[in-house]
């Protein structure tokens, strides 16, 4: 299945200049999700992950779907003071000003191999923080996976040496 010509493109949103992939066309396609849930867990079993982290929001519609073909649980990556327990965050920078997400104390055991998933890698600053948030927890790495990479925006390049699969490919 062609899964690219699935999502749609929203040209000058949320600012002039800018072109948005919206996901939603794609989720609202039964069969179009399902092929890309079931894609994604066979590019990422040979990971082993023990769990899988996804950041809120949209890394939630993947990662959830993910974990439950996988076999695994899910931990919830929030924005700032979403989680209602003791938290663990990490900052990272947005183009104007900064952002952070959260995930609950021993949600993560030390040791414990993580399977990071999101819709888009765009500039990389929000998976960068995701993975410094599960190394500052205790836990490994174990890949990263994405629906969509934008790889004129070069994002890969912040995501050091962790293994990264992607399902489609486009310039920008
Ligand atoms: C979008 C997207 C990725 C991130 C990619 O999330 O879902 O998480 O941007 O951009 P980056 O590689 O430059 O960090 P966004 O923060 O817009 O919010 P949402 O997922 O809550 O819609
Ligand atoms: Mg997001």
């Amino acid at each position: 299945m062609d899964f690219a010509s699935k999502i749609r493109l929203i040209k000058d949103f949320p600012r002039p200049g800018i072109n948005f992939r919206d996901i939603t066309t794609l989720l609202q396609d039964g069969p179009a999700f399902g092929q890309v849930v079931n894609a994604l867990a066979d590019l990422c079993r040979e990971m082993k992950p023990d769990i899988i982290a996804c950041p809120e929001a949209r890394g939630f519609v993947l990662g959830a779907p993910l974990a439950y073909v996988l076999g695994k649980g899910l931990v919830l990556m929030r924005k700032p003071g979403k989680l209602p327990g003791k938290t663990i965050a990490c900052q990272y920078q947005l183009e104007y000003g900064t952002d952070a997400l959260e995930v609950h104390e021993g949600a993560i055991r030390p040791g414990q191999r993580v399977l990071l998933v999101d819709d888009i890698l765009a500039t990389g600053g929000t998976m960068a923080a995701a993975a410094k948030l599960i190394q500052q927890c205790g836990g490994q790495v174990a890949g990263i996976a994405f629906l969509l990479e934008l790889e004129g925006l070069k994002g890969i390049e912040k995501l050091g040496n962790h293994q990264v699969v992607t399902l489609i490919k486009c310039e920008a």
